[in-house]
């Protein structure tokens, strides 16, 4: 079994591929054979300005999915085989071995699920950041501090007094932000260009606008007076978008704005694993594929730099 990776081998360079080191697993990580891995605008943030990286060669990469190869001593609940989407940690850690742009991640196992058979994993890969940066926001007492909710199928679709607005649902983290916050209880206010109004009315929420009419934080104002909006989470986090988030809590006397920033969060254990199987989690939004292997990973940082809409950049394996 040989290892190979994709290596930002000085600031600012090309990708280049090359054998790797394969690593074992610690004691409460699982060894991932990567199938697919996803593309984040952190990584390409991190290839154009050298940002967060200390030292070269790097390996770029956050989300994979693809079978268990190895547990470490103290790992329970995966075995040598299992269907896994995880979320690799070295932009935390700074130990390559937690990379995803190569053939074997090793992943602590707490952010680390089971897939379901009919999952493939190119669907898979797009949820373990999106999911642990909504989740960061929507649950950590610092930031919006909402209950986390259980994976228990049930039909929350119904509209409740406690709303949230959620700006840039049909991004990548505003995908699962709304899903997340559905099965928390809130009723959902967002927005998407008008292309993907029916595709975030499919995920759930119940009021969508188009963020690039005049009149939308009108129409939100509208929808979320009488309610009780309890804050927002700003899934796109520029400065007009905050600002306009800023603008609509204003109007109800203020509030807290959460800006995407990668986090960490409890809802892994159950809600991925379970919610995956009975269906209150889906896999969005729906993976852009290619084909290749690690050599098209150059080309798909290079694609996500013209730009997606509800749609994430996977590579497979
Ligand atoms: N991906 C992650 O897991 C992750 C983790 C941590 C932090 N972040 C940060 O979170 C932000 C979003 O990342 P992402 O990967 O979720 O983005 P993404 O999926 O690449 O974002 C593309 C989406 O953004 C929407 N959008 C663009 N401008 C908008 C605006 N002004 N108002 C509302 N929607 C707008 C587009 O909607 P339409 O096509 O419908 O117009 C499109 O669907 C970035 O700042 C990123 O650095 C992301």
């Amino acid at each position: 079994m040989t290892n190979r990776a994709a290596y930002l081998l000085a600031a600012k360079t090309q990708l280049e591929v090359k054998d790797a080191p394969l690593e074992k697993p610690g004691p409460r990580e699982v060894l991932i054979r990567n199938r697919t891995l996803a593309i984040n605008p952190v990584d390409t943030k991190m290839q154009d300005y050298g940002v967060i990286i200390e030292e070269y060669p790097y390996i770029l990469g956050l989300e994979v999915a693809g079978e268990i190869e190895g547990v470490g001593d103290e790992v329970t609940k995966f075995k040598k085989g299992d269907r896994v989407a995880a979320l690799g940690a070295a932009i935390r850690t700074k130990k390559l071995a937690h990379a995803g742009f190569q053939l074997f991640t090793c992943a602590s196992d707490i952010t680390v699920a089971h897939i379901p058979e009919d999952l493939s994993y190119s669907s898979a890969v797009v949820l373990p950041l999106g999911l642990t940066t909504a989740a960061a926001g929507l649950y950590e007492h610092a930031y919006l501090g909402q209950p986390i909710p259980s994976a228990v199928a049930s039909n929350e679709l119904e509209e409740t007094d406690r709303a949230i607005l959620i700006w840039g649902g049909s991004s990548s983290v505003g995908s699962c932000a709304i899903q997340l916050a559905i099965a928390s209880g809130l009723t959902v206010l967002t927005t998407a260009s008008e292309k993907n109004i029916s595709y975030v009315m499919g995920l759930g929420a119940h009021h969508v606008f188009d963020h690039s009419k005049d009149d939308v934080i009108e129409k939100l104002i509208n929808v979320a007076t009488g309610k009780k909006l309890i804050g927002a989470y700003d899934a796109i986090s520029t400065k007009g978008t905050s600002g306009k988030c800023a603008e609509i809590l204003h109007h109800f006397g203020g509030g807290t704005i959460f800006a995407t920033i990668p986090g960490t969060s409890s809802v892994w254990g159950d809600f991925m694993n379970e919610g995956l199987k009975n269906g209150k989690l889906r896999a969005k939004p729906d993976p852009v594929v290619i084909q290749g292997g690690l050599e098209e990973c150059q080309k798909a940082l290079d694609l996500y730099r013209q730009g997606v809409s509800a749609a994430k950049i996977v590579v497979e394996l």
